[in-house]
């Protein structure tokens, strides 16, 4: 059986540029909802033959047990290594937000990872083939700030289940997130369409800001032999935004 990666949200952002730069090394599943940019970003894959595609809404966390077994049985592929790319977030102050907000940016950001995880480390479903996870969460997890108070929670329990997971699966699956500061996606978009706000934030990033493939790069360290004595951690990929306490 052929043993590939599998990436949520590789059809934009951050999660297409893992995808890509993966499919160098490894034959990638590409997950998102959007099938039309998910075909795009197969035939952009050096591997393109043996990328498959994945459409699940990860709000419907329901049947995604369910739907995931059934994608490893029916393509008979072996998962080894898993990125959570996939990620929602809705900037809104606490007064504004509503439960259907919390629960979407929960199921997208956390739920939905740790049913995946729950699958992929199955021997039943995975073969035990399953040897190391990063989720992508967020330079928010460890601060605070104004309107992220659902999607900062979001990533912190990523984070706090990642640590736990790397106890618990450990020796056979390495287990880590990387913390992402500002990069220019569709997520961001909006954020950076603001000039004023843009060079606001801009004076706060030592390094300036990001791109998909700092990130990309990060996972692809964590993902091999190379960090095979490392679980359980944050990486932080924020060019210094988080540790620059200037006056
Ligand atoms: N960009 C940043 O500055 C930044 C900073 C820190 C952390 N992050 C994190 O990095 C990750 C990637 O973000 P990005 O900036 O690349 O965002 P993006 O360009 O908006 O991409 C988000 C991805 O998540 C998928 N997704 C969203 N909701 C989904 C759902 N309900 N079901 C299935 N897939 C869903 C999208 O798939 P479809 O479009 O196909 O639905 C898309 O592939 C996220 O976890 C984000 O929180 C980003």
């Amino acid at each position: 059986m052929e043993k590939y990666v599998l990436v949520t949200g590789a059809s934009s952002g951050i999660g297409k540029s893992v995808a890509i730069s993966l499919s160098e090394n490894y034959p990638v599943i590409l997950h998102g909802r959007n099938l039309d940019r998910l075909n795009e970003v197969k035939n952009i894959c050096s591997l393109h033959n043996k990328c498959l595609v994945w459409q699940e809404d990860l709000v419907q966390v329901e049947k995604l047990e369910e739907h995931l077994q059934h994608f490893l049985l029916e393509n008979e592929v072996i998962i080894e290594g898993y990125v959570h790319c996939a990620g929602l977030m809705k900037m809104l102050p606490l007064r504004s937000q509503s439960l259907i907000n919390i629960q979407e940016t929960f199921n997208t950001n956390v739920v939905s990872a740790m049913l995946i995880t729950k699958v992929l480390s199955s021997k039943k479903w995975n073969k035990g083939g399953l040897r190391s996870i990063v989720y992508i969460s967020s330079n928010i997890s460890n601060r605070g700030a104004k309107a992220f108070n659902v999607y900062a929670s979001s990533k912190g329990a990523l984070d706090a289940f990642m640590r736990s997971m790397a106890v618990e699966l450990a020796p056979n699956v390495r287990v880590n997130s990387i913390l992402p500061g500002a990069v220019f996606t569709d997520m961001t978009m909006d954020i950076f369409a603001n000039k004023e706000v843009e060079e606001r934030m801009k004076a706060t990033y030592p390094l300036g800001f990001g791109h998909p493939q700092d990130i990309a790069d990060g996972v692809n360290f964590l993902l091999s032999e190379k960090a095979r004595w490392i679980t359980g951690q944050q990486l932080v990929i924020d060019g210094g935004r988080t540790v620059d306490i200037t006056g």
